[in-house]
């Protein structure tokens, strides 16, 4: 039993006892925590963007030159070593108490799930009611637009890294539906568990979803109406600021969907990613 996975179970006992001690009786449990509880340092590389057929077989995005790959299933030292490292990070951020406001309302934290080679990270900014409940970002109705705007590019979901700045749902005392934004000392307390995140994945480019989002990698509250489609740094890495799918839900005018899909080409080009002529059209007036 490796140390990495020893911590892991040792961070869930102590978690699920905890639920526990608080007569908590049933559990919302991800397939994907089941995954890195059953292999968490795995033998066989994970799926990369050049190793899974993306929704359209003719737009692929060119593997990062560093993750060079010579069989799908046979393992290296660089791979071997990212898995480690994040599941060792998963362990240190499952049982995390630093908030403790946040410790106590949530269900579970909410780590972050995709491809830990892609080239290409999604971050939002906190888990919603949804995303509490299922242990996985972005799957409720923003996180499903989200899906299609990936789809669009000519990805699957699966082989691109999605997250949020702060791993928890924020609380929501005294209100009964509803989510609300992450404060910036709650996003401050958290953002390490990210940094640590990006260091292990070396993503070639981010895309930050939303002003929440933007603002609180940033570090500025430009807006973000005027920081989108103009390419940002975070630590070393291209970052597009765009609008959060939720505001594209608000806000059904094709003249918002092409500036978020604007973005999104931008972001291709600085991929490689070939783009085609439909794919440049989307979101233009017939
Ligand atoms: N909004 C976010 O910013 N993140 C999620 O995971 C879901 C909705």
């Amino acid at each position: 039993m490796t140390d990495a996975y020893r911590q892991l179970l040792d961070a869930t006992i102590a978690h699920v006892q905890g639920l526990k001690a608080a007569s908590v009786r049933h559990l919302a449990v991800a397939p994907e925590t089941f995954a890195a509880l059953a292999a968490p340092v795995p033998r066989r590389r994970e799926p990369s963007i050049s190793t899974v057929t993306p929704i359209n077989a003719s737009i692929s995005m060119p593997a990062k030159p560093a993750a060079k790959k010579t069989s799908a299933t046979v393992s290296t030292p660089v791979s071997d070593a990212k898995a480690a490292a994040m599941a060792d990070l998963r362990a240190r951020v499952l049982p995390c108490m630093k908030c403790p406001h946040l410790a106590n309302s949530r269900t579970q934290v909410v780590f972050g799930v995709g491809d830990i080679h892609a080239p290409l990270m999604f971050i939002g900014e906190a888990p919603g009611a949804d995303e509490d409940e299922q242990g996985e970002p972005f799957i409720g109705k923003a996180g499903q637009l989200l899906t299609k705007i990936i789809e669009a590019m000519g990805l699957a979901r699966e082989t691109v890294y999605i997250a949020n700045i702060l791993k928890c749902r924020p609380d929501t005392p005294g209100q009964t539906a509803g989510n609300r934004k992450p404060t910036p000392a709650e996003m401050d307390t958290c953002k390490p568990y990210l940094l640590e995140q990006i260091r292990i994945i070396q993503p070639r480019a981010i895309v930050a979803l939303g002003a929440t989002a933007t603002d609180g990698l940033l570090g500025k509250s430009e807006g973000i109406t005027k920081l989108r489609g103009r390419w940002q740094e975070f630590h070393g890495t291209p970052l597009m600021p765009t609008y959060h799918p939720a505001y594209l839900l608000r806000n059904q005018a094709l003249s918002e969907k092409r500036k978020v899909w604007e973005d999104m080409l931008l972001v291709m080009e600085k991929l490689a990613m070939p783009v085609s002529e439909k794919q440049r059209a989307y979101f233009l007036k017939p």
